[in-house]
C-alpha cells in the first residue's frame, strides 16, 4: 500500500470517528464523560498528525509553502490541540461539548483540506516507488509508537 492509500484509510476511521462524537456529545450530561471522549480524539489525532506530518508533509514543505498551505496546516493543528486542551479546563458541560464539537468541526475541515490538497500534490510530485516506500515506513513507525507504550 503506498502512504496515500494508508493515510486515507485511515481518514476514513476518523470521519466515522466525528460522525460519532457528533452524535454523542450532545447527549452526555458530564464535563467527565465529554473529556473522556475528547481524551479519546486527542489521542488517536496525535499518532495519525505525528507520522502525517513527519512522512508526507515534510517532503511537500516547499510545494506546500508555494501554495501559501503550509502555515494554515499548522494553524489548524494548534487550534484542534488548543480547543481539546481547553476542555480540561472548563467546569460547565455547556462549554465542554461546544469545545468537543468545534475540535471535530475543525478536524473534518483540515482533514478534507489534506485530502484536496496533500495528496494530490503526493501523487503528483512523489514517485510511486517513493510513495510505497513512504507506505512501508508508517507500518514501522505505528508499530515503534505502538511499543513506546
Ligand atoms: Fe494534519
Ligand atoms: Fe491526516
Amino acid at each position: 500500500m503506498t502512504i496515500i492509500q494508508t493515510l486515507a484509510a485511515e481518514h476514513v476511521v476518523f470521519h466515522n470517528v466525528f460522525d460519532h462524537i457528533e452524535q454523542a456529545t450532545p447527549k452526555l450530561r458530564t464535563v467527565a464523560e465529554v473529556r473522556a471522549l475528547a481524551g479519546l480524539l486527542e489521542a488517536l489525532l496525535k499518532v495519525h498528525s505525528r507520522i502525517e506530518d513527519h512522512l508526507l508533509m515534510e517532503p511537500l514543505e516547499p510545494n506546500l509553502i508555494q501554495l501559501g498551505q503550509h502555515e494554515n496546516f499548522h494553524a489548524e493543528h494548534e487550534q484542534i490541540d488548543a480547543d481539546l486542551a481547553a476542555i480540561t479546563k472548563v467546569r460547565r458541560v455547556t462549554d465542554a461539548r461546544k469545545l468537543l464539537l468545534g475540535a471535530v468541526l475543525a478536524s473534518r475541515k483540515h482533514f478534507d483540506k489534506e485530502e484536496r490538497i496533500v495528496f494530490p500534490l503526493a501523487r503528483r510530485l512523489l514517485a510511486a516507488k517513493t510513495l510505497t516506500a513512504l507506505g512501508k515506513r508508517w507500518r514501522e513507525e505505528r508499530q515503534a509508537i505502538a511499543t513506546e507504550g
